[in-house]
């Protein structure tokens, strides 16, 4: 990589808020708009509070309506008038959308997919990274953007393209992959070992014979798959890091970043984040899902981890329904608030929306935006204004981070390998476990972060191993040692299987983990339809009667000195540990070998988390059976304490001493009603 995001520029993002405070805006696409509006735009963007835009994502063809020309009147006018008006600008390099005349003089700029079928234009996104033309076009256009603009003073971000994540499986995509195989391998012989292509008569005599996973007559060797997946994820990076490097050439000093999007399968963020000078996401919960503000705090903490616990940029959301989804439920305009406010409680230093204002044609037409089809006479508008003034007043917690002491381990080419197909059941999804633990942590108001294979761990009073079929050995010797010095540890089944190239490891399993578990499996298993009951051991302290089962997936184990706090009672597994605990060293191991019922899975986070003496946001002690009242979120960010009321009854809590609220600059009282869909920001003694 030619250099990794500037130390000097990632402190810019810092220096941004310390001088807007938190940022706030939208998605500003001018273009599609005459003069004449872009006028009430900056009006009604100074009225809401509205203090940073993005500009220029989708505007490659009115910068370069042919090739070589540039057609920079426009955005000159655009960027002049928004620094007038005290509104700053994050710049985006447009090359997330070639104008159709790339794809017409360069047909190898198109992506083509595993069928062999190339994209066209029309819509977007229609470029393949591996295309020699398309980025050296996508390069000419950054680098003559960034000359133009580096010292334009509304400038103060770069956006690099738009949420990085296009699949190619070209002849170009081939010759990339060969090249990145290459370098990880050097040797044929290497490769043919790694993938184990001695399985069905696959062993390649030369590299020029491997092709990307395209249509095959039947399953795809799951190590060329999983190095694919790999070779794309950084194929893109090096789009990115191109174009930033080139915007960083002509002299341009401030922060640039492309924007995320949570768990996106198609990229591995860990190897991103460093590149990035500040950690940008795009989050789109669907508002008919019943776990949506959990799951959406999991994306946040992992954003905040992504950046080493350093603020991030919420880049886009929406403020009302998307139009992508086959039904589009609106979010309310309460739940817009408590969207925007649960990103800032969870490390958010901006906060932005696609879009300022709703576009009249294309795809896009009905997807919600700050300023509606009906105007700004709207409860969105008013709502925009609401969240400007909201904002404001939470420029104290600008710079701050959340302390966590859970830790959470997810990579990708775990969850990548763990999905391959060909598994015992197609029904363990990665995502969904981790999903799962995480709410346990959500709903006791317990900080996690997301933490990356190899780190360390001992950081951690619990660390939490959902679901992760790769665990390599220097995050197998992280884990015995942050157990060896006190850390908790809870694992889940199918976890530890298989090497980093999705070899299964030999012997009782997890091969790697069995000493630290104090137990061993040697089968694992799919279960029938329905649930299999599990006995839990009446010594096992867990508060009240929990209904333990298990379904969909287990594993024969056997406990080799670990404590077994529930066995299957049923089944062909009947007798069998389900779920172990172990003593090593100076900490404790949990070892769930099936997936369990959330009143089981709820007993033993508990168990750890009481063990290890973790606290919650309100300073309680995490006692068994306990949790907030339902819907209430509570997130201590710096010395802030967010409670956010996404349920629909009031929540009364009972706070470490009396309070300041930022929101309502006004005192609170040890015993606080949140009502459903309030919030509050409270700090203890201010005084303003
Ligand atoms: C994002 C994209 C935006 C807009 C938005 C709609 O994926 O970056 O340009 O399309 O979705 O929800």
């Amino acid at each position: 990589m030619a250099q990794r995001a500037d130390p000097s520029t990632s402190a810019g993002f810092r220096a941004l808020c310390d001088d807007l405070g938190l940022c706030f805006g939208g998605d500003y696409n001018p273009e599609q708009w005459p003069r004449s509006v872009w006028n009430d735009d900056v009006e009604l963007m100074v009225r809401a509070g509205v203090n940073l835009v993005t500009v220029g994502v989708f505007s490659w063809a009115a910068i370069e309506p042919s090739p070589g020309e540039r057609a920079f009147g426009w955005l000159d006018d655009v960027l002049d008038l928004l620094h007038r008006n005290g509104i700053a600008v994050d710049l985006a390099t447009p090359t997330a959308s070639p104008p159709p005349w790339l794809g017409h003089l360069h047909p190898e700029t198109l992506p083509v997919d595993a069928d062999g079928v190339r994209l066209v234009a029309g819509s977007r996104n229609q470029f393949s990274p591996a295309s020699a033309v398309y980025r050296s076009h996508a390069l000419a256009i950054a680098r003559d953007l960034a000359e133009r603009y580096a010292d334009h003073p509304a400038v103060r971000m770069w956006h690099v393209g738009n949420e990085y994540g296009q699949l190619d499986h070209g002849d170009e995509a081939a010759r990339e992959f060969r090249g990145w195989l290459k370098r990880r391998y050097g040797t044929i012989e290497r490769l043919n070992d790694v993938w184990g292509t001695t399985v069905w008569s696959q062993a390649y005599r030369s590299f020029d014979e491997i092709l990307p996973p395209r249509r095959t007559p039947y399953l795809v060797n799951p190590a060329q798959s999983l190095d694919f997946r790999r070779y794309t994820s950084d194929q893109l990076l090096l789009c990115y890091t191109e174009q930033r490097d080139a915007i960083r050439a002509t002299g341009a000093r401030q922060p640039i970043t492309t924007n995320f999007m949570g768990f996106f399968p198609h990229v591995d963020y860990w190897s991103w984040s460093d590149e990035v000078d500040v950690v940008a996401d795009d989050e789109y919960p669907d508002p008919a899902s019943e776990h949506a503000a959990a799951d959406i705090a999991l994306v946040q903490d992992l954003m905040r981890s992504l950046g080493h616990g350093r603020p991030w940029m919420l880049m886009e959301q929406a403020i009302g329904a998307v139009s992508w989804r086959e039904h589009n439920l609106p979010k309310t305009s309460g739940a817009a608030r408590l969207g925007v406010l649960q990103a800032v409680a969870h490390g958010a230093d901006g906060v932005a929306f696609f879009q300022w204002r709703q576009s009249h044609s294309g795809a896009e037409r009905f997807h919600s935006a700050m300023v509606p089809h009906a105007g700004a006479d709207t409860e969105v508008f008013r709502g925009v204004e609401r969240l400007g003034a909201d904002l404001r007043r939470l420029k104290p917690v600008v710079g701050h981070s959340v302390e966590a002491s859970v830790g959470i381990l997810f990579g990708w080419p775990s969850w990548w390998a763990g999905e391959e197909p060909a598994r015992p059941t197609g029904r363990l999804r990665t995502l969904e476990q981790v999903q799962r633990w995480y709410r346990e942590l959500w709903r006791r108001g317990v900080a996690a972060d997301v933490v990356r294979p190899g780190a360390e761990l001992d950081v951690y009073r619990v660390v939490l191993v959902p679901h992760s079929y790769l665990i390599e050995p220097d995050t197998a010797a992280a884990l015995h040692r942050a157990v060896a010095a006190g850390t908790r540890v809870v694992i889940g089944p199918f976890s530890g299987v298989a090497d980093r190239n999705g070899r299964i490891l030999q012997g009782r399993s997890p091969v790697l983990l069995h000493e630290l578990i104090g137990a061993s499996g040697e089968e694992w298993t799919a279960l029938p339809e329905g649930p299999t009951l599990l006995q839990v051991d009446e010594a096992w302290d867990v508060g009240a009667p929990v209904a333990a089962t298990a379904s969909v997936f287990a594993e024969r184990l056997r406990s080799d000195g670990a404590e077994v706090l529930a066995m299957f009672g049923d089944g062909a597994l009947a007798g069998h540990p389900a779920v172990t605990r172990h003593r090593f060293a100076g900490g404790r191991v949990w070892y769930l070998g099936a997936i369990v019922s959330d009143a089981l899975l709820s007993a033993v986070i508990d168990d750890a988390l009481q063990d290890a003496g973790v606290e919650n946001a309100l300073g309680e002690a995490v006692l068994p059976g306990r949790p907030l009242p339902v819907g209430l979120e509570a997130v201590r960010r710096g010395s802030a304490l967010f409670l956010l009321n996404h349920g629909s009854e009031a929540a009364q809590v009972t706070l470490p001493a009396t309070m300041h609220d930022l929101l309502t600059n006004s005192e609170v009282g040890r015993a606080v009603a949140v009502q459903p869909g309030a919030a509050m920001v409270l700090i203890e003694g201010l005084t303003q």
